[in-house]
């Protein structure tokens, strides 16, 4: 059966269409099960509806963090959610969250991590005046974009560039490896060994 995602957003969701996007194409062996969001207006919801797509709201109003995040656990099982990729997620998961879904849980995050963790990833970069920055694709544990890496790609910041600039042309790498570490993750093709995720050997048939 076709690994079923659960897509958690707060904003546009431009990554989470892009996922989606490669699934229609037939380049990504997924099904996205359902899209969560913490923001009611996330312009990600509204797009995930008009793709007829399961898309709800779950306020945090009022709630602890592990009481709103007990509230996404028991859509996502519900859901029977395999893999839960962080879209643009602005939020910092509980341990009953991370503990929930142990090695299952992704996020894409706009800088060569552990480079320019948190807000404004694109800003500090520029502000640093790195050659060269990126996207990363990993595992998510308790701290801020904090756990073992999956995949990176690598974007060359050019003198002329703005904070605009420099988002979009991470934005199109974001776009390609997010779907391309799910497909990794789905197919057991990673092994997380301390720190660092490798790539399990394939045998060959013959
Ligand atoms: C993306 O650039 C993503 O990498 C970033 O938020 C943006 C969401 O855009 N995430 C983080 O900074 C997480 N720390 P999108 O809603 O268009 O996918």
């Amino acid at each position: 059966m076709r690994g079923r995602l659960g897509i958690l957003l707060s904003g546009r969701g431009s990554n989470f269409e892009a996922i989606a996007d490669h699934i229609e194409r037939g380049e990504l062996d997924a099904q996205i099960a359902v899209v969560i969001s913490n923001a009611s207006q996330a312009p990600g919801l509204e797009k995930a509806r008009q793709r007829g797509l399961e898309a709800i709201f779950i306020g945090s109003k009022g709630l602890s963090r592990e009481e709103f995040d007990r509230r996404l656990v028991s859509t996502l099982k519900e859901e029977q959610v395999d893999l839960v990729c962080l879209a643009g997620f602005m939020r910092l998961l509980s341990s009953y969250f991370i503990k929930s879904f142990p090695h299952r849980i992704l996020n894409i995050h706009p800088s060569l991590l552990p480079s320019f963790p948190g807000l404004n990833a694109q800003q500090q970069a520029l502000e640093h005046g790195v050659k060269y920055t990126g996207c990363t694709v990993h595992f998510v544990d308790e701290g801020l974009d904090s756990g073992p890496i999956i995949l990176q790609a690598v974007v060359p910041v050019l003198d002329n560039d703005t904070e605009q600039t420099l988002s979009a042309r991470i934005l199109a790498e974001e776009h390609e490896i997010y779907s391309r570490a799910i497909q990794l993750v789905l197919d057991n093709q990673t092994r997380v060994e301390g720190r660092r995720v490798l790539r399990v050997a394939t045998t060959e048939c013959t």
